[in-house]
């Protein structure tokens, strides 16, 4: 009888663990189930996109900075100014082409000039830099060959 035990209870465990080998990877390792590291890179590297998912955030932002000048919210205009600043800038990491034109269209003294107007919290400053920072994204689509970016109601956006 205690052999008869012993012997189930072998079995058992090599029933386990042969089915334990045999398990199924989880599809949703998308990340771990990769072969190795350098695929996992890739999946990771293509998964964080180009420069499209920075400037959705820019463009979001852009509409938010409208919306805390509509409110007389200067402070709110500047977060969100000083979050696209670093939303552009990351976006270097992705496309290094990007830099240049942006650095020279829109770091180039502009960013700093809307800044210190919304800083100002004098509504009619505060605008007006709102139309300079459009011009300076307008410009940096035009030299980037996506000049096409200008023709969408994100840039109709005006004071109200
Ligand atoms: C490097 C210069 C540069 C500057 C500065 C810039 N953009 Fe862009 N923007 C681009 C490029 C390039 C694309 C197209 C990206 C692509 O094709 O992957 C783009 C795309 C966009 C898009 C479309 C994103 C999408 O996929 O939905 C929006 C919206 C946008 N930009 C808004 C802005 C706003 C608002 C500003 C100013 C606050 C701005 N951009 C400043 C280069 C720039």
């Amino acid at each position: 009888m205690k052999v008869l035990s012993r012997s189930l209870l072998l079995a058992y465990a090599l029933l386990f663990s042969t089915f334990s080998l045999a398990q199924e990877e989880n599809p949703n390792d998308w990340i771990l189930n990769a072969d190795s590291s350098e695929e996992r890179f890739q999946l990771i590297q293509g998964y964080l996109r180009g420069f499209d998912q920075p400037m959705w955030e820019v463009g979001e932002r852009y509409e938010k900075v409208h919306e805390a000048l509509t409110r007389e919210n200067y402070q709110l205009a500047g977060y969100h100014w000083r979050k696209i600043r670093t939303t552009i800038q990351n976006g270097y990491l992705k496309r290094p082409k990007r830099k240049p034109n942006a650095d020279s269209i829109f770091f180039n003294g502009t960013w700093e000039s809307v800044k210190e107007a919304f800083d100002s919290a004098d509504k009619e400053t505060a605008w007006n830099a709102f139309g300079e920072a459009k011009r300076a994204c307008m410009a940096c689509h035009q030299a980037e060959g996506v000049g096409y970016m200008k023709n969408q109601s994100l840039f109709e956006l005006e004071q109200e």
